[in-house]
């Protein structure tokens, strides 16, 4: 899977450089490029944004700059484009592992008062928020559906950790538990230790039940 990223802070992506998605870019099942939109600001004092027009606080990302970035991408026809933008559609996990499939992900961070509209409706595919409040710039974001799309890459995750996890199959996932037998004179559930898998099994359904009704019971609906 391939991820391009045009941004103006590149420094922010290094956190993927760890744990799961850190050995997912080792293992060259993702592939994550930074692009660095200041580098193709003409300007001498690399400017990249200005002031809005029609006034307004705060300064706007300068559209040709943006495309410039965008153009120097290969292979950007088959990519899908992804505008991280508060005002996008909500990511859910349906979303995530949509997105999953598709080969060739472009993501385009925002950052100040957001982008000049015309380079937006001229590039991008889709925008995608990842909730209702807004952030500082559309890296953290980015980061968010990185990590999320990623654990559906092949190889990238145990089979059946994703499928067994929260949201897979419309319900939150049952209760873990692992060794002490017992913490804090608190026992583990006497049927995880019984080694009968089918009766675990039916144990796990029903707590997923249970939680789903408890925490999210919008999700049974
Ligand atoms: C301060 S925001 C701009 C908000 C914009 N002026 C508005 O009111 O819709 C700067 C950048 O952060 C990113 N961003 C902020 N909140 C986000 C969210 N909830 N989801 C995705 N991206 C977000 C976007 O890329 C955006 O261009």
């Amino acid at each position: 899977m391939q991820f391009d990223v045009l941004t103006l802070f590149p420094e922010m992506f290094s956190s993927l450089n760890e744990s799961i998605i850190g050995r997912a870019k080792k293992n060259e099942q993702i592939n994550i490029k930074l692009i660095n939109i200041r580098d193709f600001s003409e300007d001498k004092h690399n400017k990249v944004d200005d002031t809005p027009y029609g006034g307004g606080a705060g300064m706007v990302m300068k559209p040709d700059v943006v495309y410039r970035a965008y153009k120097s991408l290969e292979n950007k026809e088959n990519a899908k484009v992804i505008y991280m933008s508060p005002q996008g559609k909500t990511l859910n996990q349906k979303k995530v592992v949509e997105l999953s499939k598709e080969g060739h992900l472009i993501i385009l961070c925002g950052h100040y008062e957001g982008i000049d509209q015309r380079v937006l409706d001229k590039i991008v595919d889709e925008e995608i928020s990842i909730g209702d409040y807004v952030l500082t710039g559309g890296e953290l974001p980015a980061m968010v559906l990185i990590d999320s799309v990623s654990r559906y890459v092949e190889g990238v995750l145990n089979k059946n950790s994703v499928e067994e996890e929260s949201f897979s199959k419309g319900m939150l996932e049952y209760p873990q538990y692992t060794r002490p037998e017992e913490f804090e004179g608190i026992k583990v559930p006497d049927i995880l230790l019984s080694g009968n898998h089918g009766e675990i099994e039916k144990w796990r359904k029903e707590k997923q039940i249970e939680i789903t009704k408890k925490k999210r019971p919008d999700l049974l609906k």
